[in-house]
């Protein structure tokens, strides 16, 4: 208990400390190499759970129907996101929300767009699987027709005594689970410019442009970093916090449309209305459209909603529940198209193109 609330008030330290010094960060290189992600005590990062856990993120066997896997959604190319305003089911149901990247996902202390429940990825994965509201893989009621196509692959069998010695190999979906999870531990991004600058500033790796865009987005001017964090972008890696950035107002009282409001649906406080967990920012240039629901479709808007003081601001009053870190601020077109350089930056292309993270059925074309 003791120790909990200490590393709570620590990391609010951090977290404090982090604003205060930001504008100066980055002038202060930091190289050090981060520890690859932590894993639970029962799931160790073994290379034979990474790489059957690859195999089945990439399998469409998975899915009920079998012609739909974790990969359809979260492409390698696109930073493990898919390009669409919002995910599409394999039914064809509409998901409430944009499919994010997956970039240094390990990392994270909570999961998924607003839900403070979700923290593990071991966890994580049930609800694509077996969600029916809204229906993404249909896994639901199929379990054992799932787990007979695995047990008639004896490449698969192999994989799973491998991966799991302890129970002699037994294929269920918590072993699925768990070898998906140790995959995605290894989904490590960080090659991009911005890093090759970290490590040596001398490298050139970043444009006059992104490192003058770099300032902007350190700056308390813009404060991005407050809530964008680096190395990975987000909060989320130093403990779960959620914030409205004035995407909505339908009332004047902050209100977020019907289908999707955010951390309010978890805590029903009326002052969650329209909180989300902060995206990471990796690989951002690739991972289009923007926001919870993909309502912005290019960074230029991300940032003139960010510049208005939140998206609701066009439209009369900047929403009362807005983040006081989202007040709007003046910026120039040379200074926009600054900040756009360093947002590009963040692209890692050693990481988007990395084999070992890639399907390994990629002869197989997978359905549109
Ligand atoms: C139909 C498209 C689709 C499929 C298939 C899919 N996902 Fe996702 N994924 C999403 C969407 C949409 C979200 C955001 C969910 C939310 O916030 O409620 C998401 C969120 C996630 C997250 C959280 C990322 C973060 O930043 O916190 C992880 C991890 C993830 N998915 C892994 C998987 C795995 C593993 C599978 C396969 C078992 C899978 N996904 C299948 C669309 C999909
Ligand atoms: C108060 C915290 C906070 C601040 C400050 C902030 N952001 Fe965000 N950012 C978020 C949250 C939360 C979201 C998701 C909001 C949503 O979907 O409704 C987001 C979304 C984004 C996205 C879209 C990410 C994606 O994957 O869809 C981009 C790009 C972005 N922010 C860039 C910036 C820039 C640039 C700045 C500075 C001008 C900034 N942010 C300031 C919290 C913040």
């Amino acid at each position: 208990m003791l120790r909990s609330v200490f590393a709570i008030l620590f990391s609010a330290g951090l977290v404090v400390l982090f604003a205060w010094t930001a504008p100066f960060l980055a002038a202060q290189p930091t190289s050090a190499p981060w520890p690859p992600p932590p894993a639970p005590a029962d799931n160790p990062t073994t290379p034979e759970r990474v790489e059957l856990g690859r195999y089945l993120f990439y399998d469409v066997r998975l899915s009920g129907p079998g012609y739909m896997s974790c990969g359809t959604c979260h492409r390698p190319e696109l930073g493990f996101s898919d390009g669409r305003r919002v995910a599409i089911g394999i039914t064809g149901e509409r998901h409430p929300r944009n499919t994010p990247g997956l970039a240094n996902v390990g990392y994270f202390q909570v999961l998924t767009w607003a839900n403070p429940a979700e923290t593990r990825l071991e966890e994580q994965s049930i609800r694509p699987l077996f969600g029916r509201d809204p229906i993404e893989m249909m896994a639901e009621g199929r379990q054992a027709d799932i787990l007979a196509r695995f047990e008639a692959d004896l490449a698969y069998r192999a994989r799973f005594q491998a991966a799991f010695p302890e129970t002699g190999g037994t294929i269920d979906f918590p072993a699925i689970r768990m070898a998906i999870a140790a995959f995605q531990r290894t989904l490590i991004s960080d090659d991009a410019p911005y890093d090759r600058h970290i490590r040596d500033p001398a490298s050139g790796a970043l444009s006059p442009a992104a490192r003058r865009g770099m300032d902007l987005f350190f700056d308390h001017r813009l404060a991005c970093a407050t809530c964008h964090v680096p190395p990975h972008f987000t909060d989320a890696a130093i403990e779960p916090r959620f914030h409205n950035t004035g995407l909505y107002d339908l009332d004047g009282a902050g209100a977020y449309p019907g289908g999707d409001q955010g951390l309010i649906a978890h805590t029903q406080d009326p002052g969650d209305m329209g909180r989300f967990r902060t995206p990471s920012l990796r690989n951002i240039a690739v991972t289009a459209p923007y926001m919870h629901d993909g309502s912005i479709a290019t960074l230029d808007e991300v940032i003139a909603h960010y510049a208005v003081g939140g998206q609701a601001a066009l439209t009369g009053q900047p929403s009362p529940l807005a983040s006081p870190h989202v007040r709007g601020f003046e910026i120039s077109p040379s200074e926009r198209a600054d900040l756009l350089a360093f947002l590009e930056a963040l692209t890692d292309a050693t990481f988007l193109a990395d084999e070992h993270l890639q399907s390994p059925y990629r002869w197989r074309a997978e359905p549109p």
